[in-house]
């Protein structure tokens, strides 16, 4: 197994990632957000890179069932229904729904993975979920962090260490880490004690306190607090088990 790491999308090019095994991380919060969405019932979620394709797409679809949610700056974005807190993607709000979803950065690093041969969504909320995937049958897999606006952010760099320690752990096979995820490994050893205070210290996690966001860091701090296994199937990202179901056809909207 070979695993290889981008700590942003942004010098990642989409043509790299074609029929690969990819895992997109942003801990916060789009990661946590699309799988707190879709463990409370969401159909599934459709990511695109803009706000005018949000509005685009979500005009070609049927009213009540379609949801616009994300943020630009941290914040909901002018006309959309749910902004990027996971607490806002309660059953209440979700289920059944089919939700266009935009952000500053998860969202491109989702966009920039769509020719991936499997993509998962990861944050620490899921971890040991997607490892164990990862393991069974054990796969070269690239992981691509979200970052924050082209630079390497802590907390998705830690996930993904710790992502990485998970599917080393106790392995009945060889293991090759490129750079980036030997680097992500170190840092999850050094930082990976108290992932709540690593989170509330990072860049991203001091701005979403300062604009009065910090009741969410808690949320994606929580280690295993959310077991699925978002992954993409066609152009949308579904739970593990509906995508295996089919049960309903794609929308097949591009990402
Ligand atoms: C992003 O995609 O950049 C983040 O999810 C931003 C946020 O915390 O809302």
């Amino acid at each position: 197994m070979r695993i290889d790491l981008h700590f942003t999308p942004h010098q990642t090019d989409e043509l790299a990632l074609r029929e690969k095994a990819v895992v997109v991380i942003d801990v916060l919060r789009a990661s946590t957000s699309i799988i707190a969405a879709l463990g409370n019932g969401a159909k599934e979620i459709i990511p695109v890179a803009t706000v005018e394709s949000a509005v685009k797409i979500s005009g070609s679809l049927f009213g009540d069932v379609i949801l616009l949610g994300g943020e630009r700056h941290g914040k909901m974005i002018e006309g959309f229904n749910l902004g990027n807190s996971p607490a806002e993607y309660s059953e209440e709000r979700v289920k059944g729904k089919s939700i266009i979803y935009s952000s500053t950065n998860g969202a491109q690093a989702l966009v920039k993975a769509r020719y991936a041969r499997e993509l998962m969504v990861c944050g620490f909320v899921n971890i040991s979920t997607v490892a164990d995937v990862l393991r069974l049958p054990p796969r070269d897999f690239t992981i691509v962090c979200a970052g924050n606006n082209g630079v390497l952010s802590m907390e998705d760099s830690v996930c993904a260490g710790m992502l990485i320690a998970k599917v080393m752990d106790d392995a009945q096979f060889d293991v090759e880490l490129s750079d980036g995820a030997q680097a992500a490994r170190a840092l999850f050893k050094s930082y990976g004690r108290n992932i709540l205070k690593m989170v509330k210290g990072s860049d991203h996690g001091r701005r979403l306190q300062e604009i009065g966001f910090g009741d969410d860091l808690k949320i994606c701090a929580g280690v295993d607090t959310m077991p699925v296994l978002p992954q993409i199937d066609g152009n949308v990202i579904r739970l593990k088990r509906d995508a295996e179901k089919k049960e309903s056809p794609d929308h097949s909207v591009a990402i």
